[in-house]
């Protein structure tokens, strides 16, 4: 039987209930029921989720809760030693504004507890807010991702498409969310959508929520949420010139605002729409951002004397350590490809094959 207005709460309890025997063990999370994380771990797991998959997050959660063990800590470390170890993480906006906050919360004298005092921290949106306070500090806050968008749309068939459709998902979220518990209530809604509650085909009949599914009902629970229809990404080309003198690379930082703002890389031309491939690129290394794919051309070059252009130069054999993000890296993997696969099979020397 569909939801209906009165059902609130056996929904929460139904799904506390399963979550209390089913919960994902995650490194930023305390059993359900137990005392929480320090608002430090919510927070710091929280930014790194955001767009990218538990899978991803658990081995720089590890790596940043070893260097940095504290929010002080975090907000005394060096911007340089931040970003390398970010590299490879992506949406590298989320690094600089990791430091911002840390530094603003120290300065505060420590994490506010409600949305409205969260939301003020740098990278702090709306939802990292009501998670941070619903999972920190156990207050009630409607916790809306990505997976609860799904569950909670299919919950009530929301026939309006995303992203029309936030506001009333929104709304629909909020009349599940109990008063108490409000930290594993939002965790178990992510759960379900990961676990159960999936994209392209749900288990329906492992679900806690079956019953009181109305997309179950209907027949054919995938059809929700209702996604506009897909365009396709806008192509922009580039050139990354990978310039190496005496056993090292030029990189330099890139601006701090800005796409990869703030991380190291080769020097790149212009990224725009016209391509440029000529017989001086090595490879050609595709990259989907949000908005667009870019295609980036990889020219090497071997000056005889070192060039005299800023940026700092890293040795070659070990620039897997440089922290370059995941675009600049796979540049670097196709260069030292080329070289080990022209050492393994060398040109043909015509004169003596003749
Ligand atoms: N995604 C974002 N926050 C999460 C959390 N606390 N647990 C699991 N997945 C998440």
């Amino acid at each position: 039987m569909p939801v209906d207005e009165d059902c609130a709460p056996p929904v929460s309890a139904k799904l506390l209930a399963w979550y209390d025997a089913n919960a994902r063990t995650l490194p930023w999370r305390s059993p359900p029921g137990a005392a929480p994380p320090t608002p430090y771990r919510v927070w710091l797991s929280e930014i790194m989720l955001q767009q990218t998959t538990t899978a991803a997050v658990a081995p720089y959660y590890a790596k940043f809760l070893r260097a940095w063990p504290s929010v002080a800590a975090l907000a005394a470390a060096d911007d340089a030693d931040v970003m390398r170890e970010w590299a490879g993480l992506g949406y590298y906006a989320r690094a600089r504004n990791l430091l911002a906050c840390a530094r603003a919360v120290v300065a505060r004298g420590g994490w506010p507890e409600d949305e409205a005092g969260l939301r003020a921290l740098p990278g702090v949106g709306g939802y990292t807010a009501a998670a941070i306070s619903a999972i920190a500090f156990d207050r009630r806050a409607v916790v809306v991702d990505g997976n609860v968008e799904r569950v909670v749309a299919r919950l009530f068939a929301v026939a309006t498409p995303l992203p029309k459709a936030k506001r009333e998902l929104y709304a629909l979220a909020d009349r599940l969310t109990p008063a108490a518990r409000a930290g594993d209530h939002a965790q178990a809604m992510m759960d379900l959508g990961a676990t159960i509650c999936t994209p392209r085909t749900p288990s329906c009949p492992r679900c806690p929520l079956a019953a009181d599914c109305a997309a179950r009902a209907e027949g054919d629970p995938a059809r929700y949420p209702v996604k506009p229809p897909k365009v396709a990404k806008p192509v922009r080309f580039g050139t990354a010139y990978w310039i190496e003198h005496d056993g090292a690379v030029l990189l330099e930082r890139r601006p701090a605002s800005g796409l990869l703002g703030g991380m190291l890389g080769m020097p790149t031309g212009e990224w725009n729409t016209i391509s440029q491939t000529s017989s001086a690129v090595l490879a050609i290394v595709r990259h989907v951002f949000t908005h667009f794919e870019l295609r980036l051309c990889v020219v090497v070059s071997h000056p005889a004397t070192r060039p005299d252009t800023p940026g700092e130069w890293h040795p070659v054999a070990t620039i897997a350590d440089a922290g370059l993000p995941t675009l600049f890296a796979r540049c670097a993997a196709a260069v030292l490809r080329a070289r080990a696969d022209a050492v393994q099979s060398p040109p043909l020397d015509l004169e003596t094959a003749a």
